[in-house]
């Protein structure tokens, strides 16, 4: 039989509501052809699929309300602007997300546990 479950899917799969932590990760936090997000960075136990990416720091609910909304979403439309070499892609200035994306992954990011 002919497999035809993407890695998409997969993840879709995986980013049911976890009861203890209620935390839905958004599709363009795990979607290749949007923000693809998990390919860099990791999520704290429990939230969305397992990965080992470690490109970029690890997202923590801890760090995420550190950093505040304003600059979670600085960090995602242009993380160029605090660093000119990052590998991390301008999601906003290229365009590639779009204003409502940005915002559902500023909240999901701030709310993390
Ligand atoms: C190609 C790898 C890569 C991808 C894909 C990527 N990032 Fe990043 N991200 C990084 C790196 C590396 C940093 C560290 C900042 C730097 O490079 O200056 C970072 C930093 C961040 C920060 C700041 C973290 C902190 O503790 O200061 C946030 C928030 C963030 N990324 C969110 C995202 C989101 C949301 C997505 C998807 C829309 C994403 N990243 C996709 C590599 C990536």
């Amino acid at each position: 039989m002919k497999r035809t479950t993407s890695f998409a899917a997969f993840a879709a799969a995986l980013a049911v509501p976890c009861a203890a932590q209620n935390a839905v990760v958004p599709e363009s936090f795990t979607a290749q052809d949007k923000g693809y997000c998990i390919a860099c960075h990791r999520l704290p136990d429990g939230v969305g699929p397992a990965t080992r990416a470690d490109l970029g720091p690890p997202l923590t609910g801890e760090r995420m309300r550190a950093l505040g909304r304003a600059k979670i979403r600085e960090a995602i439309e242009d993380p160029t602007k605090a660093n000119p070499a990052t590998v991390m892609p301008p999601y906003g200035r290229h365009r590639i997300l779009d204003a409502a994306e940005i915002q559902r992954l500023v909240e999901f990011l701030h709310a993390l546990p």
